[in-house]
């Protein structure tokens, strides 16, 4: 498996055998359909596909009927098994019952409060031996630190570290990075040592 982008990441889901997931901050739905082409389970796609407070400062941040066309198009041929949720993660994340997903993948507002935030409320709907990605926590430059790219959100890097409970591995691909999160009681070893 070669891991230089985030693309080998529908290899793991397959390999893990993993029913149901979700992204959290879909946008136009590229990395959805990206997702949906590689594997075979249930996708939770999730935004609010609105325009947020100016506060955020995102080139995502728009209210566009385009948007929402783009993802439409981008889940064409997966109707049987995408759900688009258009809410904010807060709400979203309240809509599941605990351990419900396989994986979540957080993608949404950069800004440190918010991923902690979303990253705090995905571990109550993870599932035993699932994973957590998060998507920009290594950026390649200090350009990219920048609000409207990957802003602080490298900041979780730390804060999960300090959790003796979690694995988290950093990858520096592409240009932004990424996390992969487990519990480390759900680690395969476990369940026949
Ligand atoms: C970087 S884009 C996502 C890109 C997408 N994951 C991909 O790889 O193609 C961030 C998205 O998160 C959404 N977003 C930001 N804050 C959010 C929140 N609190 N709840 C839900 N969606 C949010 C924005 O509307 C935007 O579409």
């Amino acid at each position: 498996m070669q891991i230089d982008n985030r693309n080998f990441f529908p290899n793991i889901l397959n390999d893990k055998k993993y029913k149901i997931g979700i992204e959290v901050g879909t946008y136009e739905g590229e990395f959805s359909k990206q997702i949906l082409n590689n594997w075979d389970g249930i996708l939770y796609s999730l935004d609010v596909w609105d325009k947020l407070s100016d506060e955020y400062v995102d080139s995502s941040n728009k209210s566009s009927v385009e948007t929402i066309y783009k993802v439409i198009d981008n889940i064409n041929g997966f109707e049987d098994r995408s759900v688009l949720i258009r809410t904010s993660s807060e709400y979203g994340s309240k809509m599941f019952p605990d351990e419900y997903f396989d994986f979540v993948y957080i993608d949404a507002n950069h800004k440190y409060e918010y991923v902690k935030n979303d990253f705090d409320n995905s571990l109550k709907i993870l599932n035993k031996f699932g994973i957590i990605i998060l998507h920009d926590t290594d950026p390649m430059n200090k350009i990219l630190l920048d609000e409207k790219y990957c802003n602080d959100a490298y900041k979780i890097v730390d804060y999960i570290s300090k959790n003796k409970e979690l694995n988290i591995i950093t990858l520096p691909i592409q240009e932004t990075g990424l996390s992969l999160v487990m519990r480390k009681k759900d680690r395969r070893i476990n369940s026949f040592l």
